[in-house]
């Protein structure tokens, strides 16, 4: 067994029925597994819960159990150790990484934080365990509105890291904020004219759109959303046809959830690439993650001193999400 390449590098028998080995293991370990949307369908499959990031940071809050394997990018991993550092949090490829956070060093933001005093620092969940210390509150797509809102009127803001995040919350909050210029490659690279061709193709079709999406995007939007909320407004609306502009995987379990409406995924503006994928989510295969169970490795480390800084501002999200019914 060899985990140098950031996950175990090990033989696996090919006859085997990996989902059951997967499933075997998990019961047999009292190992708990969590899966993102944005996972390939299988591992959603095998997952005790699947959800945004928001979900699975609550989740990871109240689990018992000793060993917990996160299926998604490193930053979630990151988020789980720290809820519960004294538990065995693995990612079962360590190399899966998020653009988006890659997006907002964390030396620079300290610096830009400190050229700023007396600002409120909000960062998106998206983002290291590092730019997590320097930050006030955190946030996911699924409660930033809420948040920003409930702050005082006059309160000076910094967002990190997401810019099309940011300025559709400051436009819908009112709010003027110091947004950090950072994206995600999987977002900003849907085509607007391949997606107002679509739209043209299925003309009863409604377009659902991720709010790390660029603004002209969000303005051809009927909803605009967490990936959770999403799948909650496709599985509410009566209408039966959705052109979904955010990673394809989340396309799984709309169909789950709504076997009689038909899902479009959003054209990418390349179309001989597969970039609505996340190629990071994508790094968590079936194998790694049976491997991952069998070795209970590569677990995720945080540094202690770390730890305990980046706590306080997810523990103020869980506090301020419950309270404001997100
Ligand atoms: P959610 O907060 O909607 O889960 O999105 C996370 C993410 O990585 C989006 O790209
Ligand atoms: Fe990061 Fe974008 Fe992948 Fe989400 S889709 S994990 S923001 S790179």
């Amino acid at each position: 067994m060899n985990i140098e390449k950031g996950y175990v590098d090990a033989p696996v028998d090919p006859a085997l029925d990996l989902k059951e080995e997967i499933i075997r293991l998990k019961k047999e370990k009292g190992a708990v597994i969590l899966a993102h949307y944005y996972q390939e369908a299988d591992i959603q499959d095998v997952a005790d819960y699947i959800g945004d990031s928001l979900a699975l940071a609550k989740i990871a809050a109240t689990l018992k159990e000793n060993l917990i394997v996160m299926c998604g990018v490193h930053f979630m991993g990151e988020t789980v150790k720290i809820l519960c550092p004294d538990k065995r949090v693995i990612v079962p490829d360590l190399n899966a990484g998020c653009s988006l956070a890659d997006s907002c060093d964390a030396v620079e933001f300290e610096a830009f934080v400190k050229q700023h005093p007396g600002y409120t620092v909000i960062s998106y969940v998206n983002t290291s365990a590092a730019v997590k210390a320097l930050t006030d509150i955190v946030v996911t797509s699924g409660n930033a509105k809420e948040i920003v809102a409930s702050l005082p009127a006059d309160e000076k803001i910094i967002f990190g890291p997401d810019r099309n995040l940011g300025n559709y919350i400051s436009s819908i909050t009112g709010r003027t904020m110091l947004v950090w210029d950072g994206s995600c490659h999987v977002h900003e690279q849907f085509s607007v004219e391949k997606i107002a061709d679509l739209m043209k193709q299925y003309p009863q079709a409604e377009l659902l759109v991720h709010p790390e999406c660029k603004k002209p995007l969000q303005l051809m939007a009927h909803k605009i959303g967490s990936t959770a909320a999403l799948l909650d407004y496709a599985a509410k609306s009566p209408v039966r046809q959705f052109i979904v502009a955010t990673e394809s995987g989340i396309l799984h379990q709309m169909q789950k959830d709504c076997p009689d409406k038909e899902f479009i995924p959003a054209p990418p503006a390349d179309s001989t690439c597969a970039c609505n994928e996340c190629s990071y989510m994508k790094l968590i295969t079936l194998r790694k993650l049976y491997n991952s169970l069998r070795f209970e490795q590569p677990l995720v480390e945080v540094a202690p001193e770390l730890i305990d800084k980046a706590r306080r501002p997810i523990e103020k999200m869980l506090e301020l999400s419950a309270r404001l019914g997100k």
